[in-house]
């Protein structure tokens, strides 16, 4: 006996890779254990459109290697209202669909809560490159987002090295700094500057200065876009520290793009099938996470109301090593 019997799949919110693993996970899942499985095209917006289409499993075939999503995704201010969320509820009813696994980030995630209150069973899956999600060590993406950084900072530290510059990369990451840090720990940068940790600007000239003094012929600095842009950061630098003449680099959405990475392709898989199988057993309004590589499920209201937080001992080993 299984509380759900037809069940659709949305990405909603910025995209990111491994969301289509993901969805080919939760397809592939469905009709493994007998389910009816249907795809919405862009997110709210589709749901609000009925455009909603039934996937087989040749539907998802070919895209587990792919970045972006074939379901495509949207941001929809209609279904910010009781009115919208209503008749995403009767479109999803008139189809006879009983569950619903949403693919996105906090706010996508909202919305899967304000429908499973009007009596559709939900499931969410970390789908963003910020990993700003709590209860999850990790996001469907991250991984991805992190190894772009890091190809960038390569090859921008041979052109450095040679000029003796320093290269300011500006990273995405709204509110968190999870891509700062990670690549930069990854890619040996000297400084990391993102939004959960204060830092005073002429302790940074300083270091770097002190560097220049040893003998480092270049000096990398991330920073998160919640700190603020890199071009401003370069100003404050060069007003302190001209012994490295700063360049600037806005990766920008190149880190949302690109084949994703093995990690997040099994990440995706995990937890796209794990989605479906706990909305077999009956469980509904809950975000799917994994903590310590154990699968997890938290109620969602607690995963939106609560601030993911970041790993200062990651931070603090980032800063001892980049002497
Ligand atoms: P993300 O899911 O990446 O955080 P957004 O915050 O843009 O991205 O949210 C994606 C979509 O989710 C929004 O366009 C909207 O349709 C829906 N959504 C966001 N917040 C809410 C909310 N509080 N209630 C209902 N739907 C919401
Ligand atoms: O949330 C993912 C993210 O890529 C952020 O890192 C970034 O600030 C934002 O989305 C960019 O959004 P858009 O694709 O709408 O420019």
């Amino acid at each position: 006996m299984t509380a759900v019997k037809r069940i659709a799949v949305l990405t909603s919110g910025g995209d990111s890779q491994g969301m289509n693993a993901a969805v080919r996970a939760v397809v592939r899942s469905g009709l493994y254990f007998g389910l009816e499985v249907f795809g919405v095209q862009r997110g709210y917006q589709g749901l609000l459109n009925n455009d909603i289409f039934p996937m087989d499993l040749r539907s998802v075939g070919d895209i587990i290697q792919r970045g972006g999503t074939v379901l495509q995704s949207a941001r929809c201010k209609e279904f910010m209202t009781l009115e919208g969320q209503q008749k995403g509820a009767d479109v999803l009813r008139s189809r006879g669909i009983d569950g619903l696994v949403v693919i996105g980030g906090d706010g996508s995630y909202q919305g899967a809560n304000k429908l499973s209150k009007l009596g559709i069973k939900t499931m969410g899956l970390p789908g963003t490159i910020d990993n700003d999600i709590s209860f999850t060590d990790y996001t469907i993406g991250f991984d991805t987002a992190v190894s772009v950084v890091v190809d960038a900072v390569n090859k921008l530290r041979d052109t450095m090295t040679s000029h003796e510059r320093s290269s300011i990369v500006e990273v995405m990451g709204r509110h968190c700094g999870d891509i700062a840090l990670h690549a930069g720990l990854a890619s040996g940068a000297e400084t990391i500057l993102v939004p959960e940790v204060p830092f005073d600007m002429d302790e940074v000239a300083q270091r770097m200065q002190s560097n220049f003094e040893h003998g480092k012929r270049h000096s990398i600095i991330i920073v998160a876009e919640g700190v603020g842009k890199g071009e401003d950061v370069a100003k404050e630098i060069m007003a302190r520290c001209p012994s490295y003449e700063p360049r600037v680099t806005v990766l920008g959405h190149i880190q949302r793009g690109g084949t994703p990475t093995p990690f997040d392709r099994n990440l995706a898989s995990k937890l796209g099938d794990f989605a479906v199988r706990k909305l077999i057993e009956g469980e509904s309004d809950k975000a799917c996470g994994i903590i310590n590589n154990q699968l997890t499920l938290t109620d969602i209201d607690l995963v939106v109301n609560t601030k993911s937080s970041i790993d200062m001992d990651m931070y603090e080993l980032a800063i001892r090593l980049s002497q």
